[in-house]
């Protein structure tokens, strides 16, 4: 289903690592771990995600990410993609940033500024190359109620804190995120709640708990979707 939402108010603040990320009042809720945006966006989605599955199977990789938002995880990914594991990136978003709330987090800093921005410039629901190695796919949807694509090799699952906005964080939406991933597939995520662990392990992943960003969170989950649901 999509949908337009009036956007929401949000306010930038400076991380520890002097990368910028928003602060969303109305849930009290940071869209990154105060620690650093950036420093997390690197290690727990494009290392632990991207990376760790191209090490693992060559090839082209198509991630979902739960959460485009700033589009810190997409551009880190962008820049890491390469010939060997191409991207085909899809990312859902209910709450689109404004062009001006993107240009005031001054991101270019971390990222390739013109990827940033045809990142966020190019049309939504309709693939767009952003580099040779790099085709993303915007949804704006809501991801409780759309329909998933199929075929998804890894899964970044980026969606505000369990406690903040456990609609997101339901069994049958993991459920769902399980039967479109591939074999194999992997979901990242920087919840490493214990009810978050055993609900994955019950849905059919095997889940490992690594370690967190730099000067971050302690632990993070790498979860691996192993052949059937149990
Ligand atoms: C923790 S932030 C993600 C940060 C983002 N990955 C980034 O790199 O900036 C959570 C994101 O989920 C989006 N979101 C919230 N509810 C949603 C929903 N029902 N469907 C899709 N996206 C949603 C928010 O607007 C926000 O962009």
């Amino acid at each position: 289903m999509c949908t337009e939402k009036p956007a929401p108010q949000r306010e930038i603040q400076i991380t520890d690592d002097g990368s910028a990320t928003l602060y969303l009042p109305q849930l009290d809720e940071h869209y990154h771990s105060v620690k650093g945006a950036i420093t997390e966006s690197r290690h727990i989605y494009r290392d632990c995600g991207y990376l760790f599955r191209a090490s693992q199977s060559p090839g082209p990789v198509t991630i979902l990410e739960i959460g485009l938002g700033t589009g810190m995880n997409a551009a880190v990914t962008a820049m890491a993609a390469n010939d060997l594991s191409p991207v085909r990136y899809i990312a859902l978003e209910l709450y689109p940033l404004s062009l001006e709330e993107v240009d005031s987090m001054q991101l270019d800093r971390f990222v390739d500024p013109r990827l940033l921005r045809d990142l966020h410039q190019c049309p939504w629901d309709g693939p767009r190359q952003l580099t040779p190695a790099f085709t993303l796919e915007k949804r704006r949807c809501d991801f409780t109620q759309c329909d998933l694509p199929s075929g998804i090799d890894v899964v970044y699952f980026d969606a505000f804190a369990p406690e903040k906005q456990p609609e997101m964080w339901s069994p049958e939406l993991f459920r769902r995120i399980f039967h479109a991933m591939n074999p194999g597939g992997v979901l990242t995520t920087y919840c490493a709640k214990g009810c978050i662990r055993r609900m994955l392990s019950a849905i059919g992943f095997s889940v490992e708990r690594l370690p967190g960003p730099p000067g971050g969170k302690r632990e993070i989950i790498r979860a691996i979707r192993r052949i059937n649901s149990i």
